[in-house]
């Protein structure tokens, strides 16, 4: 189950994704915002890191303007691992190398054919497993 949410800046895009993943039969929890009215993006990473930390989910993405604020916030939470991507180069390096747990885009810096492209390479991508990738994500996380 995929987490998801934007703040007002990231709505249009996540619009977008939901419709995407729905046409593919991945599943998702929604998590706001449901408007363009503006909101605070830290709520929102709050949502998503949570439901991932409880287990509820086991991946996220999260979107704001520029899908800065919105990932610095989620990667304030231990055990988050957030990366912002706008190129498919980085989202799969991010899963096969940082095991990266949300993805984070920005709605006001990248159209919607090429997020999706980023999107389905983060969800299709797995974690190398690699010895030294383990070691170093142990680095981040103690
Ligand atoms: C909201 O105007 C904007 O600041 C927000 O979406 C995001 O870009 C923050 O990093």
């Amino acid at each position: 189950m995929i987490a998801i949410a934007s703040d007002h800046g990231g709505f249009a895009l996540k619009q977008e994704i939901l419709s995407h993943l729905s046409a593919k039969g991945i599943a998702f929890k929604d998590f706001g915002c449901y408007t363009d009215e503006s909101v605070d993006y830290p709520d929102y990473a709050k949502s998503v890191t949570s439901a991932i930390l409880s287990g509820e989910c086991t991946q996220g993405i999260l979107i704001c303007g520029t899908g800065i604020g919105i990932s610095i916030a989620a990667n304030k939470v231990p055990g988050i691992r957030c990366a912002l991507c706008h190129d498919v180069f980085s989202a799969e390096a991010t899963r096969l190398h940082n095991d990266a747990n949300v993805l984070a885009l920005g709605g006001r810096v990248i159209g919607p054919s090429h997020a999706l492209m980023v999107v389905d390479t983060f969800l299709a991508t797995g974690f190398s497993n690699d010895e030294r990738h383990i070691n170093r994500i142990s680095k981040i996380e103690n």
